[in-house]
């Protein structure tokens, strides 16, 4: 059974003129994979990242997650679903500048009612992991973005959820920071199985996933294996970017 099942998936913003922003979307990820979402400005990937996240409602068609549709859930419900079964990486961190690093990370954990002792294990082994070990007693403003992104993605992953979803990760980082932070998330989807879904502009970023999947007008388009070679890779998704008019370079119009 996939991790995430998207079957049929529309979505129509409804107004003076009806915006068709997906339109029968369907794909499968396994657990364990790295999936990239890609496509041009306006094509639809934030909200098909917001329906999956159970952010936003399809007009019609289906998400299940693990095994489960989120939508047959009440709003409590849901609510409790979202917080234990998905973690979330943004473009612009999204950390509470009122909490320590740890206090941030561990913040999943803590709502879930986690028990001290199993708090604090998981936050060493997660700390590790990112690399962030010396940085857990400092303020998120004291910070670099390449650390408020490898903070973000610990958090994302404390409670082992079954999916982790990412927008635009790398969006606001240098091109070295953007480097070692998705190392960092290949290393983690590697090392704990972790399933990623990530939706990105950059090219390099998505030369990292197994898979990229490219929509367009709201539509899927097509879809690229990595293979062994990332290089070969990346040039492929430069080559597929061109094709689909969204240049790797463009920058989006709108930011929602
Ligand atoms: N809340 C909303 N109400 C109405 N229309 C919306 C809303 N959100 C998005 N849209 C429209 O739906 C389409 C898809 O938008 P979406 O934000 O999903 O694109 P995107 O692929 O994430 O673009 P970008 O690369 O610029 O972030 C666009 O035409 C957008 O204007
Ligand atoms: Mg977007």
């Amino acid at each position: 059974m996939p991790i995430l099942d998207v079957h049929n998936l529309s979505k129509i913003y409804e107004g003076k003129v009806s915006i068709h922003a997906l339109s029968h979307i369907r794909f499968a990820v396994e657990k364990g994979e790295f999936v990239g979402i890609m496509g041009p400005s306006g094509s639809g990937k934030t909200t098909l990242l917001n329906v999956i996240a159970t952010i936003d409602e399809p007009t019609s068609g289906e998400v299940m997650i693990n095994g489960r549709d989120p939508k047959s859930l009440g709003r409590k419900e849901k609510a409790l679903f979202r917080r234990k079964e998905l973690g979330f990486v943004f473009q612009h961190f999204n950390l509470l500048d009122t909490l320590t690093v740890e206090e941030n990370i561990v913040l999943p954990l803590t709502l879930a009612g986690a028990s001290v002792k199993e708090m604090e294990a998981r936050l060493a082994e997660v700390a590790e992991r990112l690399d962030i070990r010396p940085l857990l007693h400092k303020r998120t403003y004291e910070i670099s973005g390449g650390q408020m992104q490898r903070v973000a993605i610990a958090r994302a992953m404390i409670h082992k959820p079954a999916l982790i979803l990412a927008d635009e990760p790398t969006g606001s980082l240098d091109s070295k920071a953007a480097g070692e932070v998705m190392n960092l998330l290949a290393g983690v989807n590697e090392a704990e199985g972790a399933t990623v879904l990530m939706v990105t502009h950059d090219a390099v970023a998505a030369s990292f996933c197994h898979r990229v999947i490219f929509i367009k007008d709201g539509r899927f388009h097509s879809e690229m294996y990595r293979g062994s070679s990332r290089a070969a890779f990346f040039q492929n998704i430069i080559d597929m970017l061109s094709l689909l008019g969204g240049a790797g370079h463009e920058l989006p119009a709108v930011r929602l």
